[in-house]
């Protein structure tokens, strides 16, 4: 187990190789009502999740990119009034990068921010998205163009969920691996040098030790530059023509694989 800190507009942990249930457990003491957002391919997973004392609410939303809509986040909304939140509950974020993107927003907007914590179960949501504190959905004019700066309160990476992924998302998230192998931590792409997906996959150390560098390279840009003035536009690095991919194939491929 590893935890990385982040500075942003204030410090939070990503902890790193914990088992979620028990990382939540200690995060989420004294709260009244958890959230959970979480994809509705995972209902099997979540639906009896509960923490501590605290009465669990379920939110599932659809999948991938299909979740970041206008229409998904007023639903959210309608739930979070429903249910009676207030500042003092949690939003947990439970799912890929879109599902904690999304979570994350209706964190930042419920009486305008409440705490949230994020749960990534890919390699690109624990990478990239989950760490950071951009939140956001998207727009007919764009990716990403609905959002705000929102740092969850704590960052809780799991490995196991990585079993959960299908060779096709495992190998897209590696693009943000990657992606940080060339801007920042050269060792990322001589770790990665002439092995195959499948080696990488059956080699938990080496999983881990890619995961841990990309965060911590991502952590190292973030907390000099939470706002994107100057150095953070580095981590967009394929990124600008990769939205333009993304969206051509109307949200048909993996984020990843347009990054690459
Ligand atoms: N995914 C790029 C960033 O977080 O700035």
């Amino acid at each position: 187990m590893s935890v990385v800190t982040i500075q942003a507009e204030r410090q939070y942990e990503v902890h790193i190789d914990v088992e979620f249930k028990e990382a939540l457990k200690s995060i989420s003491k004294h709260r009244e009502k958890i959230a959970f957002i979480f994809s509705e391919n995972m209902r099997d997973q979540i639906n009896d999740l509960k923490v501590g004392d605290a009465e669990s609410f379920y939110f599932p939303v659809a999948d991938s990119e299909a979740a970041k809509s206008t229409k998904t986040l007023l639903q959210l909304w309608d739930w979070l009034g429903a249910a009676g939140f207030t500042r003092s509950d949690l939003i947990v974020g439970i799912g890929g990068g879109a599902i904690t993107d999304l979570a994350g927003f209706a964190a930042a907007t419920w009486l305008r921010g409440i705490d949230w914590v994020a749960v990534p179960t890919t390699v690109a949501g624990m990478v990239d998205a989950a760490v950071g504190g951009k939140t956001g959905i998207n727009s007919e004019y764009g990716k990403n163009l609905i959002g705000a700066f929102h740092s969850p309160q704590s960052v809780i990476i799991d490995l196991d969920w990585l079993s959960t992924l299908t060779d096709r998302d495992f190998a897209a998230g590696l693009a943000e691996v990657v992606k940080c192998g060339f801007i920042k931590d050269v060792e990322i792409i001589n770790l990665l040098k002439g092995k195959s997906l499948k080696e990488i996959r059956q080699d938990r150390v080496l999983t881990t030790n890619l995961i841990e560098r990309s965060i911590k390279v991502k952590g190292a840009v973030v907390s000099s530059d939470f706002k994107e003035s100057f150095e953070r536009e580095i981590l967009n690095y394929g990124h600008t023509f990769g939205h333009a991919v993304e969206i051509d194939a109307k949200y048909s491929l993996r984020h990843g694989e347009c990054v690459a």
